[in-house]
């Protein structure tokens, strides 16, 4: 083999389903089930018409103006990336070096343990206990980035500002908390951003605004960190159409709020119906909900779930194995699941 060890040795990441046939009731990758602003549309096919023919703005000025303006940060405390996922992606890379520790408590993103044996790091991998509390074995960490998913995925819990406080207080390293979920939260971090000097908060218009295919994100920190983090980003990380769409979804936030307050409250009936039906369903603070299946078991409800075209999120991996993730889709495809489910688990619809 011509790769480094490190690499030959580690898993590939594996994205949930994406189907090809459409049909399928798709709560399986926390996407937003409403369409995008139609202010972002029109910006899309204005910015189609224009210049695609010009490299875009290498630094996505235009989305980073706006978010300065929202949070009451300077510009320079921004990065926009292509997703999340890019960003998390730029920061391991300038952070975490072969033989540094990379700490993240789990179960949580898994992309953190794939950048983490890219970098050949060492990886602190912290169990939560059953409460979802952060765990002790975090705090005061030798780790170079310690990553935080708050809300959490798959579990969907948070962690109250306070507790990332003393977090970031108590390390050496960077604390990286991952807001991908958090306008469906009561609580953000972001406000800690440029007070404490070693946290950086990042997030995504993957969810809330709707724009998974766009590929969307931003990391917020002290100038210091992102002038370092440039240094490491393809030269033009985010495409025209996306920084255009970014720059229109963000000068229609109350579209976006909207799409939350609707997704919030369906978290909740869907939350106690599954109760009802024998499931324990965690507290959750995002997009999808996480739930321990009664009889017969997460296995063969997930399996039975697509087999009627319904996708799930399903890890046939540890203590996961228990457990069905399921993002919150619009009334009507919650509506689909139910039925299916209470047929699967063996109650009766009362409808
Ligand atoms: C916890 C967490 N962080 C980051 C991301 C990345 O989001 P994106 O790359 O779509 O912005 C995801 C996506 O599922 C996620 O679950």
């Amino acid at each position: 083999l011509f790769v480094r060890q490190n690499v030959a040795k580690m898993q590939p990441y594996v994205p949930g389903e994406q189907p090809i046939e459409g049909g399928f009731v798709k709560l399986n990758t926390n996407e937003n089930p409403y369409p995008p602003s139609p202010e972002v549309v029109r910006a899309l096919l204005a910015e189609a018409w224009g210049a695609l023919n010009l490299y875009p703005d290498p630094m996505a000025n235009p989305v980073r103006d706006r978010l300065a303006q929202r949070f009451h940060l300077d510009r320079g405390m921004f990065l926009v990336g292509n997703g999340g996922d890019d960003l998390l992606t730029i920061i391991t890379r300038c952070l975490a070096g072969e033989g540094d520790t990379v700490a993240y408590p789990v179960p949580t993103y898994i992309l953190y343990e794939t950048l983490a044996d890219l970098q050949g790091s060492r990886k602190l991998e912290v169990p939560y206990a059953a409460d979802f509390a952060l765990p002790p074995g975090l705090f005061g960490s030798p780790a170079k980035v310690t990553f935080l998913a708050n809300p959490n995925s798959p579990s969907g819990t948070s962690v109250p500002q306070s507790a990332v406080q003393e977090l970031a207080a108590s390390l050496k390293g960077v604390l990286v908390v991952d807001e991908a979920y958090v306008d469906f939260a009561d609580e953000s971090c972001i406000f800690l951003v440029g007070k404490v000097p070693n946290l950086c908060v990042l997030r995504s218009f993957s969810k809330s605004f709707s724009l998974a295919g766009l590929r969307i994100g931003y990391v917020a920190a002290g100038e210091n960190l992102i002038t370092e983090f440039v240094k490491a980003k393809d030269s033009y990380n985010v495409n025209r159409l996306s920084i255009a769409a970014a720059a229109a979804a963000l000068d229609d936030y109350d579209y976006m709020l909207a799409n939350v307050a609707k997704i919030r409250r369906t978290r909740g009936s869907l939350t106690e119906a599954l109760t009802e039906l024998g499931f324990s369903v965690l507290p959750s603070q995002a997009n999808f909900i996480w739930a321990k299946a009664p009889e017969p078991g997460a296995a063969e409800i997930y399996q039975t779930l697509k087999s009627r075209r319904i996708l799930v999120r399903f890890w046939d991996r540890g203590e996961l194995r228990d457990y069905l993730r399921i993002s919150i889709g619009t009334r009507g495809q919650i509506d689909a699941l139910l039925a299916a489910v209470r047929d699967i688990v063996g109650v009766k619809d009362a409808g």
